[in-house]
């Protein structure tokens, strides 16, 4: 199977390891028969190469000098665009940066011109499925290809998987849970006594918050989250931008005290309940019982609370999920292109 990766990043480099220089150290991957055909980023060049690129050559590359070089064999100035139109591949993937402004553009662009050429499609970029899934689920449909996206809601937990394969003939109802990491740490840390501006620092320093946080603090990330949930598993039609949405940005450490002393914890819930024909999503700092379940989600953790009208609520958490986990998402979506078991 022949993949073009769009994005090289943390996500990225790490499929690219776990492929490359560490697949010694993951029997599960033998039967993954996957050639990297292509490599697109957006400043720091692109290689191609039909027979297969070179990965751990790939990633020393921008491990010592930031970038891909002239003098690699494949290297190339075409952009993504140009490779979703017109390379040979079997499966795009979509590695970029979630971009709200321009409506998940231009990752959304990709994976349609992919799909559209009957090519399979796996993103762990939210912004295509939050502002897109039942344009490019049709497209996929009537192509009779593929569009996988595991990774884009609590990294390689299976969400979509679960809903998709294990609960037959259930309707889901309601979706809740901390669905953002980063906030979740910046909460914790605060009851803890530190400043957000403090928390935000210690976030960026151990690399799961941007250098521009106001993704994860004004919620944006977590709107995205809940719409591609409630898109793809409750067949909602929704965009971030219509998510009742509000952030952490506002919260002190004064107002952390007093919901403490309440035996409560702050959490930055989203959640999306059908209401008629509706699905209703927000998301907003609540107030959660010290005893509930969300409360003992700490640190960069995750949870998902997902009820149905058959099966009673079913909940998955994740501990601290790193890069590994991300990456795993993406990969668990290319064995399930590979084996044709969906
Ligand atoms: N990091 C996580 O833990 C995590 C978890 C779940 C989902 N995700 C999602 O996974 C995606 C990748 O995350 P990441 O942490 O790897 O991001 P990242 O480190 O910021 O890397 C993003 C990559 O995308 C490239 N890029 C951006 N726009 C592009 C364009 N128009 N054409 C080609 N390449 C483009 C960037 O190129 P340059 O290097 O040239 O800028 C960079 O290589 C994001 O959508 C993120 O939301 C991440």
């Amino acid at each position: 199977m022949k993949a073009i990766l769009i994005g090289f990043g943390n996500v990225g480099r790490t499929i690219a390891r776990i492929l490359s220089v560490e697949r010694q150290r993951f029997p599960g991957l033998q039967d993954l028969d996957l050639k990297v055909v292509g490599i697109f980023t957006r400043t720091r060049g692109s290689i191609v190469d039909d027979g297969g690129l070179d990965l751990a050559c790939a990633l020393d590359a921008i491990e010592q000098h930031g970038r891909f070089l002239p003098e690699m064999k494949g290297y190339c100035g075409m952009s993504a665009k140009e490779a979703a139109e017109v390379l040979d591949y079997d499966v795009l993937v979509e590695l970029s940066t979630l971009s709200i402004d321009t409506g998940g553009e231009p990752a959304l662009s990709h994976i349609k011109t992919a799909l559209q050429r009957s090519k399979h499609a796996v993103s762990a970029n939210k912004g295509p499925v939050a502002f897109a899934y039942h344009e490019l689920k049709k497209i996929a449909d009537e192509k009779g290809v593929k569009f996988l996206f595991e990774s884009a809601v609590m990294d390689g937990a299976p969400v979509f998987n679960m809903a998709r394969n294990c609960l037959k003939g259930c309707q889901v109802e309601e979706i809740d849970g901390i669905l953002n990491s980063t906030t979740n740490y910046i909460l914790t840390r605060m009851e803890e006594g530190i400043s957000l501006e403090e928390a935000v620092r210690e976030a960026q320093k151990m690399g799961f918050a941007e250098a521009d946080p106001s993704n994860d603090i004004d919620g944006w990330d977590a709107a995205a989250k809940i719409c591609v949930l409630a898109n793809a598993i409750m067949d909602a039609e929704i965009n971030p931008k219509e998510v009742k949405r509000k952030g952490i940005r506002d919260i002190t450490c004064e107002y952390i005290k007093v919901v403490r002393q309440k035996k409560k914890c702050l959490k930055l819930i989203c959640s999306a309940k059908k209401v008629g024909t509706q699905v209703i999503t927000t998301v907003e700092p609540v107030e959660v019982d010290e005893g509930h379940f969300f409360a003992s989600v700490k640190g960069e953790g995750a949870v998902i609370r997902l009820k149905t009208d058959l099966m009673g609520p079913i909940i998955v958490t994740q501990e601290a999920p790193d890069l590994y986990d991300t990456a795993y998402g993406v990969i668990d979506d290319l064995l399930t292109i590979h084996r044709k078991t969906i």
